[in-house]
């Protein structure tokens, strides 16, 4: 996702911490709140981490064959980097400075891992080299998903939030339930129907924009809940100082 996006998933998260998890989430972040704290992760331009946002596999897979490809993808993706942030957060040895970068991470790739074209083909680089008009403008498949939709919409952060941010009870107990590599598999659903609905060159229309716009609120708040029950269940029994 671009600023906006990443931002409104930290705030949704923020809304959703237990009043523990958000004291020690403002510990580990040096009073830093998490939408400020969101992009971190993509101002650093070191090469060897820019794996950590994103997954490429072959399509066509089951789900049997996709949990066995991510299971052996080696460390530097999006899967391997979340598992090894939250291991980082849950060790009793890590210093401040650790798990600051680590909470950094942590809430940006949460995130990233909701974009369906983070989790998509290798061939064309998650979309990036599709070309595709917008607006009047050229862009691109995974562009598109990461900014361009939310712009079209013209919403403030606020708006974003408040709109994006629906969920009930029931829905989100099921959300916080489920592991990081369903949260891959649902954007890995989500990316094969994108590839199958768009042809390089094509001018995306206001059909396709009504069509997907739900998906990227319903990606945006998953990613938002899920991150704070992440935080939840790491940080809601960590004894604090008073
Ligand atoms: N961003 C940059 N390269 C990418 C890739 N290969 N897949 C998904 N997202 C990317
Ligand atoms: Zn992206
Ligand atoms: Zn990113």
């Amino acid at each position: 996702w671009g600023f906006k996006g990443h931002r409104a998933i930290a705030t949704i998260a923020e809304k959703h911490l237990t009043a523990n998890t958000a004291k020690a989430v403002s510990i580990y972040l040096k009073g830093a709140k998490m939408s400020e704290v969101s992009t971190w992760a993509d101002e650093n331009k070191d090469k060897t981490t820019a794996p950590w946002h994103y997954l490429n596999l072959p399509l066509g897979l089951s789900h049997e064959q996709f949990i066995d490809a991510v299971s052996k993808q080696g460390s530097d993706n999006v899967y391997s980097a979340i598992l090894k942030e939250e291991a980082i957060l849950k060790d009793k040895t890590s210093s401040p400075d650790q798990k600051n970068e680590a909470l950094k991470y942590l809430i940006h790739l949460v995130g990233d891992a909701h974009q369906p074209m983070h989790v998509s083909r290798k061939e064309d680089k998650g979309g990036n080299t599709i070309q595709l008009q917008f607006d009047g403008q050229g862009t691109n498949l995974h562009s598109l998903w990461d900014s361009k939709l939310i712009d079209h919409e013209g919403l403030s952060e606020a708006e974003i939030v408040s709109k994006y941010d629906w969920a009930n009870p029931a829905q989100i107990k099921k959300w916080q339930s489920d592991s990081p590599m369903e949260w891959l598999w649902e954007s890995y659903q989500v990316s094969t129907e994108l590839y199958a609905d768009i042809k390089p060159g094509q001018r995306v229309d206001d059909t396709y924009y009504q069509k997907y716009i739900p998906t990227v609120h319903l990606r945006i708040d998953q990613a938002g809940i899920r991150l704070a029950g992440e935080l939840n269940r790491l940080f809601n029994d960590t004894p604090l100082k008073t």
